[in-house]
């Protein structure tokens, strides 16, 4: 039984941290395994989808491992010394994962067969397969452009300039990571400003990013210097959290050591407007990347209209936000985020269903949806299709619900955020698998 149930909680209180930003954990092994010599990095998450990215660049010829101590070590093999692996990828939930690494192996002489899980295999890849082939990639799959797909990475990649038709940080770091095997310059333009995490780890390890207007411009056949990575934690977890500290009476906790990009952190300014009482202490740079510890304190949050231009840097952080909205008074408008839809679930479709079976007032539209202050009355079991956020943000509604909320599958939480349930009833919450 993977069902998992989360109902009212004591205030939480605590000081804790959240595991490692998965966008920039994906990232680092990446890079790592792209340079000559070793690279060690801390704090990376270890949630099934970067296992995953881990495991295909061992196939691909990456040397990676984890000491006693937690650190990972990683001895790459240089900027197109990627070789043939024997099976499939199989890069199950993770959508950034099959991306990137689609993006990596696209400008190499190789054949690499992705595949992935029931939610995977339903999400676009087309947006990566239609700027890889102008490489010179071929891509062999079915007619909808869904995994699981071959690729034939170009034999010799012509470089390209490429401008996003969608507001996509996965995209554009596909594009830049074969712009790494190929000679010349990669151009991606960028219209509305995604998370730069590939930005800035590309300068990190040695290969200078031009940054001129929209253009984002890669230099190909640079060499990688191998780097200590430090990985802060991810703001999209500390999310759940910040929201369950905000809707709880009485709490107050601090997350250390967050990363806050501002490319990520459209929820905390949100919060902020919705009268979120949170601050953010000790505030530095690591790695190339802005971190601080913060402090949320329980809120009377009120609904606001949340700007449609702020959606890239909250992409991941609706579900959550739905949450927060149905303990607000007034209403939260959502809108403007129709790329919603094609996350690990349609994830308007499925939010809007499960807090409509909790008693939520809610309006679905075809790019977002509002949320009306309502008292969860959820005994309902949500289904969450396979969608970690999904689970995770029911289980925080459950806190200040009048009857426990369930969920059909507390396993998939797994993909991002290990140790969840834990973590959350070490400071209080009442969460547990079903018996
Ligand atoms: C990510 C980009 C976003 C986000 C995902 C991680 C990344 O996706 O939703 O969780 O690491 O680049 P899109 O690029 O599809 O917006």
């Amino acid at each position: 039984m993977n069902q998992l149930t989360s109902s009212n909680a004591a205030p939480l209180k605590g000081t804790i941290t959240v595991p490692g930003d998965k966008s920039i954990s994906h990232r680092s092994l990446i890079m790592a395994a792209l340079s000559i010599g070793e690279s060690t990095i801390s704090g990376l998450l270890e949630g099934e989808d970067v296992l995953g990215t881990a495991a295909a660049l061992r196939e691909l010829g990456a040397d990676i491992y984890k000491d006693d101590t937690g650190v990972w070590h990683v001895h790459g093999v240089g900027i197109g010394g990627l070789k043939q692996p024997s099976a499939p990828l199989d890069m199950g939930n993770s959508g950034t994962g099959v991306r990137l690494m689609m993006g990596l192996v696209a400008t190499h002489p190789i054949e690499v067969t992705f595949t992935g899980d029931a939610s995977l295999s339903s999400r676009p890849m087309k947006r990566v397969t239609d700027p890889l082939t102008e490489f010179g990639a071929e891509f062999l799959g079915n007619d909808e452009g869904t995994l699981p797909i071959t690729v034939k990475g170009a034999k010799m990649p012509l470089p390209i300039t490429y401008a996003l038709p969608v507001a996509s940080a996965q995209v554009k770091s596909a594009v830049m990571l074969a712009g790494l095997n190929t000679a010349g310059n990669t151009t991606v333009i960028e219209k509305i400003p995604t998370r730069d995490h590939s930005e800035r780890i590309f300068n990190y390890f040695g290969v200078p990013i031009k940054l001129e207007g929209d253009n984002i411009i890669v230099t190909g056949h640079a060499e990688l210097t191998a780097r200590k990575m430090a990985v802060p934690a991810d703001p999209s977890s500390a999310a759940f959290l910040m929201v369950a500290a905000l809707i709880t009476e009485g709490s107050d906790i601090t997350i250390k050591n967050v990363g806050i990009n501002t490319a990520r952190t459209g929820l905390f300014t949100t919060l902020i407007e919705m009268g979120g009482d949170i601050s953010f202490e000790n505030k530095r740079q690591e790695c190339g990347e802005d971190v601080a510890d913060i402090r949320v304190r329980h809120s009377k949050l009120s609904g606001i209209i949340v700007p449609k231009e702020r959606a890239p840097s909250m992409i991941d952080e609706y579900p959550v936000l739905c949450a927060a909205a149905a303990c607000a008074s007034g209403e939260t408008v959502m809108r403007g985020i129709k790329e919603l839809r094609v996350k690990e679930s349609d994830r308007i479709a499925v939010m809007v269903k499960g807090l409509k079976s909790c008693g939520i007032n809610v309006t679905e539209f075809p790019d977002g949806m509002t949320v009306k202050k309502s008292i969860a009355n959820g005994t309902h079991e949500i289904e969450t299709k396979l969608d970690h956020r999904i689970a995770m943000s029911f289980l925080i509604l459950g806190l200040c619900s009048d009857n426990a909320i369930t969920i059909d599958d507390g396993t998939v939480i797994e993909t991002s955020f290990p140790g969840f349930t834990n973590l959350m009833n070490s400071l209080g919450a009442n969460m547990g698998f079903q018996t």
